[in-house]
């Protein structure tokens, strides 16, 4: 089955799309990204996927090229289309393209250009054994709840936890708390009280998050979203990261710190358990 790209109001073959040079995206990551994974073959949470697309875009003072609907639309097609069991979808909008120049013409038509591949693309078995993590200091800007497509710190960090054979890197700014992973949010539990840091503007706001904490509250799990400090993630029962990719993924090492008993718990398998089986 072939992966398939959505480019100038079409489907093709992944292989055969390409970006025009002057594209702001390319020239300076201007712009803004989703990311949709399908359940049982309809995409999940996709209303909140677009608002919070929405969001990123008036956050960075883009006009979105479609309306929600539309882009709704747009991406269930694409889905049958790719025709894969269960499919991730990549949703990008650049500012549009033009010759480079730092500010921007306000007249630009904003490139909206999508990829269909698929899903799950990760190992089974990281959330079954858990995962190390190492920490990273916090050096991105103050505005991490925007979705934007400009990720180099996240990619550096992401960088330096895989080549220490760990799976991801916990942002941790200069007074010890915790922000999130280079591409999920991070939870931990202390005495079946699940903590998670707020939803401000220094994470992103995800929609894996919002999904659990809303399960959680439904199932009658105690929960707080505050400030947390790396000394207490370290100390905590259970930590896992999450996102749409991964769903839930257990921590069972930050650093050189075992996590409860090294093994994935208990808690986390509740949780785990409130998503629609793939
Ligand atoms: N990333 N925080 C960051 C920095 C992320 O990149 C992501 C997701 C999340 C979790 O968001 P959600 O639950 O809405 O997926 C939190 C996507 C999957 C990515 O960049 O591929």
């Amino acid at each position: 089955m072939p992966e398939i790209a959505y480019i100038n109001n079409t489907f093709i073959p992944l292989e055969k799309a390409f970006i025009p040079i002057n594209d702001r995206g390319y020239l300076f990551a201007d712009g803004i990204y989703e990311v949709i994974v399908t359940r049982n073959g309809k995409p999940f949470l996709i209303k909140e996927h677009l608002e919070r697309l929405q969001r990123s875009a008036d956050g960075i003072i883009l006009e979105l090229p479609t309306s929600l609907s539309e882009l709704s639309e747009i991406i269930e097609r694409g889905i049958k289309e790719a025709g894969f069991t269960e499919t991730m979808v990549y949703i990008q909008i650049t500012r549009g393209i033009e010759p480079r120049r730092h500010n921007y013409s306000t007249e630009l038509q904003a490139n909206l250009t999508m990829t269909f591949r698929p899903h799950p693309e990760y190992d089974p078995q990281l959330t079954v054994k858990g995962v190390a993590i190492i920490t990273v200091p916090e050096i991105r800007w103050s505005r991490c709840d925007i979705k934007s497509i400009a990720l180099l710190p996240n990619i550096m960090m992401k960088q330096r936890a895989v080549e220490k054979g760990c799976q991801e890197a916990l942002f941790v700014t200069e007074e010890g708390l915790i922000r999130e992973a280079t591409t999920g949010n991070i939870f931990f539990i202390k005495d079946k009280i699940l903590y998670t840091p707020p939803a401000d503007q220094h994470i992103l706001n995800g929609i894996t998050r919002a999904y659990i904490l809303q399960q959680a509250a439904l199932h009658g799990i105690e929960q707080v979203e505050r400030e947390c400090t790396l000394q207490e993630t370290l100390k905590a029962d259970e930590v896992f990261i999450t996102s749409s990719t991964v769903d839930l993924l257990p921590v069972i090492k930050i650093d050189d710190s075992t996590i409860g008993n090294g093994r994935p718990g208990p808690l986390s398998a509740v949780i785990k358990g409130f998503f629609p089986k793939i």
